[in-house]
C-alpha cells in the first residue's frame, strides 16, 4: 500500500521515452514544454564522453539557446546547487536538462526548483517537515548511468553544506529520456555501483512495509534484470542488450521505490557513505544480503519470491548469489575501506535520525537491533 494511505495507490512521476537513440528527440521534447532557453547540467565525465556536446548541438540546431554547467561534483549540497542555479537565472533559462548520473540529476532538479521558486534550498529540506512540493521549472532528465532512479523519483537527495548530512527535497522531472546508448561509456566501477544501487532500491522497495502489487511487480523484475545483466555490462560496457536491461531495471526500481520508500539498507548506506566518504551506490549496496536475511526471518513468503527471481530455492542461496555478484564487480570489503564493526555501529542513531524512511520495514527495528543488523552486514560481506 502507498505510504500514508490504506489503499494501494501507484504513481508514475513522468512520461519516459525509452530506447537506443532516444536522446535524438531532446529538442522536440524541450519545445513540447515551451522551452526556448535551456540550462544543460552535466559533469566532467559526461563532458569527456562527448555526450554533452551532442545534446547541446541537437538543441542549438533546433534554435534553442543553451547555457551549460559542466562540473557537477558527487553528492550535491544546497550551496553547490544554488551556485549553478545562478548561472541559469543569469542566462534567462526557462527549462533545465540534466544529463548524467544521480548527482547531476538531483542537482538539475534543484536548479529547476530555484528557477521557478527563487531563494535558498534549505527551507525545502524534508527534515523540516513534509511540506507540499513547490513549483519547479520544466525539467528533462537524461540518465547516463543505470542506478540512481532519480529520474523517476519525486525527491532530490541533497546534503546540507555545513555538516554534509544527507537530506531530500521534493522535485520531479517533467519528462525522462532513457537512452541505453548513453550508458555504454560508463567506467566499470560506475556500472558496478549503479547496478547494485538499483538492486538495493528494488530489494528494499520489495521488502518494505509499503509495498503494493504494482511496485512488487516492478521491483522483483528489477532485481531479476540486475542479477542477470550486471556481470555482462561490467565485463563488456558496449553490450547494448545488457545496458538496455540495466537502464530499464534502474527506471522500474525507481518507479517502485518512489511509491513505497526504502528502509534500513539505504538509511545505513546514506550515513555510511557520508561518514566514510564512500560512493552512494557502493555504500547502499552492502546491506542487500542482510535485507534478504531479515526478510527471510520476518516475511518468509516474500523471501521465497526473492529466491525465485535469483533462480534458486532458498533465501540463503539468494544471499550467496548477491555476495557473488558484489565480489565479481569488485565491491571492496569493509576492512579494505578501514571500517570496523564498532565504527559502523556508531553511526546507527544518526542513520535513523537522518533517514525518515528507516521505519518502513515489515516489522519495527530498535536501535540495538539495527546495530546487530549492521554487524551482520559487515561480517557477512567481509567473511565471504
Ligand atoms: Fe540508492
Amino acid at each position: 500500500m502507498a505510504m500514508g494511505s490504506k489503499f494501494s495507490e501507484f504513481n508514475q512521476i513522468a512520461p519516459v521515452s525509452f530506447g537506443v537513440g532516444a536522446v535524438s528527440e531532446i529538442a522536440d521534447k524541450v519545445k513540447m514544454f515551451g522551452g526556448s532557453s535551456a540550462m544543460l547540467v552535466y559533469d566532467g565525465g559526461v563532458k569527456a564522453s562527448g555526450m554533452a556536446d551532442r545534446v547541446k548541438g541537437l538543441l542549438e540546431e533546433a534554435g534553442i539557446a543553451v547555457a551549460c554547467f559542466d562540473d557537477v561534483k558527487p553528492d550535491p549540497t544546497d550551496a553547490s546547487c544554488e551556485a549553478i542555479a545562478e548561472i541559469a537565472v543569469a542566462a534567462g533559462c526557462d527549462i533545465v536538462v540534466g544529463l548524467g548520473g544521480g548527482s547531476v540529476l538531483d542537482t538539475s532538479k534543484m536548479v529547476a526548483l530555484i528557477l521557478k521558486t527563487p531563494g535558498p534550498i534549505a527551507p525545502h529540506f524534508l527534515t523540516n517537515g513534509l511540506n507540499p512540493p513547490v513549483p519547479i521549472a520544466p525539467l528533462i532528465l537524461i540518465p547516463t548511468t543505470s542506478g540512481s532512479g532519480s529520474e523517476l523519483s519525486c525527491v532530490a537527495v541533497v546534503s546540507h553544506h555545513e555538516d554534509h548530512a544527507k537530506d531530500a527535497v521534493f522535485a520531479s522531472a517533467s519528462f525522462v529520456i532513457l537512452d541505453p546508448e548513453l550508458t555504454v561509456t560508463g567506467p566499470k566501477h560506475v556500472t558496478a555501483f549503479a547496478g547494485l544501487d538499483a538492486m538495493a532500491h528494488a530489494m528494499e522497495s520489495f521488502t518494505s512495509a509499503s509495498a503494493d502489487p504494482m511496485s512488487m511487480l516492478l521491483s522483483l523484475e528489477a532485481i531479476r534484470l540486475v542479477a542477470e545483466n550486471l556481470r555482462r555490462a561490467y565485463d563488456d560496457g558496449t553490450d547494448i542488450e545488457a545496458r538496455s536491461n540495466l537502464s530499464f531495471a534502474s527506471a522500474i526500481a525507481g518507479m517502485a521505490f518512489n511509491n513505497t520508500g526504502l528502509h534500513f539498507g539505504h538509511s545505513f548506506g546514506h550515513e555510511l557513505g557520508g561518514a566514510f566518504n564512500l560512493p552512494h551506490g557502493m555504500a547502499s549496496s552492502y546491506a542487500i544480503p542482510t535485507v534478504i536475511k531479515f526478510t527471510a526471518k520476518n516475511d518468509p513468503a516474500r523471501a521465497a519470491q526473492i529466491a525465485k527471481v535469483f533462480g534458486v530455492d532458498t533465501p540463503e542461496e539468494a544471499v550467496k548469489a548477491v555476495l557473488d555478484l558484489q565480489k565479481y564487480v569488485g565491491i571492496k570489503k569493509f576492512s579494505e575501506n578501514g571500517i570496523t564493526v564498532e565504527a559502523a555501529q556508531a553511526i546507527a542513531e544518526d542513520a535513523i535520525a537522518h533517514n525518515v524512511f528507516f521505519h518502513n520495514t515489515v516489522v519495527p527495528i530498535s536501535v540495538d537491533e539495527f546495530k546487530e543488523l549492521i554487524a551482520d552486514i559487515i561480517t557477512t560481506y567481509d567473511a565471504y
